[in-house]
Parts: C-alpha cells; sequence; structure tokens
C-alpha cells in the first residue's frame, strides 16, 4: 500500500482498526524500540493509529499499545466527536476540530512546573485517577519523513505527551501514583479483568 498524502496518514476515515493490548500485558512492560528507517510499514502504522484513536476513541494512543514495541505515539487533545442517529438508528459520528499529531523517537528535553490530571488509558480500561505531571515540557521529536521537530507543550496537550511517552518508557499511569493508591487500584483493576474473562467463558 502506497500512502501518497500527508491527508491519508493524519485522517480519522483512512486505516485499519488495531486491537488495544491491556495491561499487564508484556509489551505494555517493555522498552520499545527507536524507528531506525522511515519507510511504508512506519506511514501504514501511524495511520492505522491515528485511525484507531479517533474511533475507539481516545486522545492518545502508543505503539505499545497495539502490540508494536516502537518509539512511536500518535494524539489529539482538540478534537470533538458529535455522535448522531442516522434513519434506522444506526450511530453515525461526525468529527470536529481534528489536530492529528504524530510523534517518533521522542525525547522530553526540558520539564518544568507541576499540575494535576484526571488520566485515563485506553489499556486500563475504567480506570481514572488524578496523576502528578510536569506543567510545562519541551519535546524533539521526528515526523514521519524521519525530519526533526521541536514543540513546547502546556496543560492537557504536556499531560497526554508524559503519558503517551511513559508508554514507551514501559511505564502506566498506575506506576504514577503512590504506593497505597496504586496497590488499591491495581487489584481492583486486575479484579475487573478476570470477571470479564470468566463471563466471557460462561
Ligand atoms: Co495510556
Amino acid at each position: 500500500m502506497e500512502l501518497e498524502t500527508k491527508r491519508d496518514i493524519y485522517s480519522h476515515e483512512k486505516g485499519d482498526l488495531l486491537p488495544i493490548v491491556t495491561y499487564p500485558s508484556p509489551v505494555l512492560k517493555k522498552i520499545a524500540k527507536p524507528v531506525k528507517v522511515f519507510d511504508e510499514k512506519i506511514k501504514k502504522l501511524c495511520q492505522d493509529m491515528l485511525y484507531t484513536m479517533y474511533q475507539t476513541p481516545g486522545i492518545g494512543l502508543a505503539a505499545p499499545q497495539v502490540g508494536q514495541s516502537l518509539r512511536i505515539f500518535v494524539l489529539d487533545v482538540d478534537y470533538n466527536r458529535v455522535e448522531s442517529l442516522g434513519p434506522s438508528s444506526e450511530k453515525n459520528y461526525k468529527f470536529e476540530n481534528l489536530n492529528p499529531l504524530i510523534f517518533i523517537n521522542p525525547v522530553i528535553k526540558s520539564k518544568e512546573g507541576q499540575m494535576t490530571y484526571e488520566e485515563g488509558c485506553l489499556s486500563l480500561p475504567g480506570l481514572y485517577e488524578e496523576v502528578n505531571r510536569f506543567e510545562k515540557i519541551s519535546v524533539e521529536y521526528q515526523d514521519v519523513e524521519g525530519r526533526n521537530h521541536k514543540m513546547d507543550a502546556t496543560e492537557l496537550l504536556s499531560v497526554c505527551i508524559q503519558h503517551e511517552n511513559d508508554h514507551l518508557e514501559g511505564v502506566v499511569f498506575l506506576e504514577r501514583l503512590s504506593f497505597l493508591k496504586r496497590n488499591f487500584l491495581t487489584k481492583k483493576y486486575l479484579k475487573g479483568q478476570k470477571r470479564k474473562k470468566n463471563s466471557s467463558h460462561s
């Protein structure tokens, strides 16, 4: 498959839906490998990751979450997904204010300030908790062609970049919580996962 235009990659309409890996899958605990060759395969993966993020929906998705241990994440903290019902009450979605971003081989260069934000994760369904993060960061990264970029981020964008970057280090947001909170929530989450598994067998 040849992806010709930037629009093809940065799309909420084109691509394949990838299955999302959930915690505690081993791939989520691995340190992801840098991207060295910027070929069609990488472009296709980025397109599929953006498509999967928009359709799921989520505001960020890292490659390990789709089973690929590579230093890539995508995000969009600006878009709205508006639901409406079609003639035979099927659900239709309209996307507004799209701002898709792709980060390859990101490195967070500076961090300052502090903020707290309630985070969730597509790999930890049903779990939400306040996490402490840096308020302002600056990140260097490459695009799908391997060109270098630098971005300063604050607020939700900053939080999201830190959350996704953690996935590349094999860290999920649970591990950013206090010991007690982390233990409590991990147990609660694993119990929920077990229940889901059992009920799907019966
Ligand atoms: Co996540």
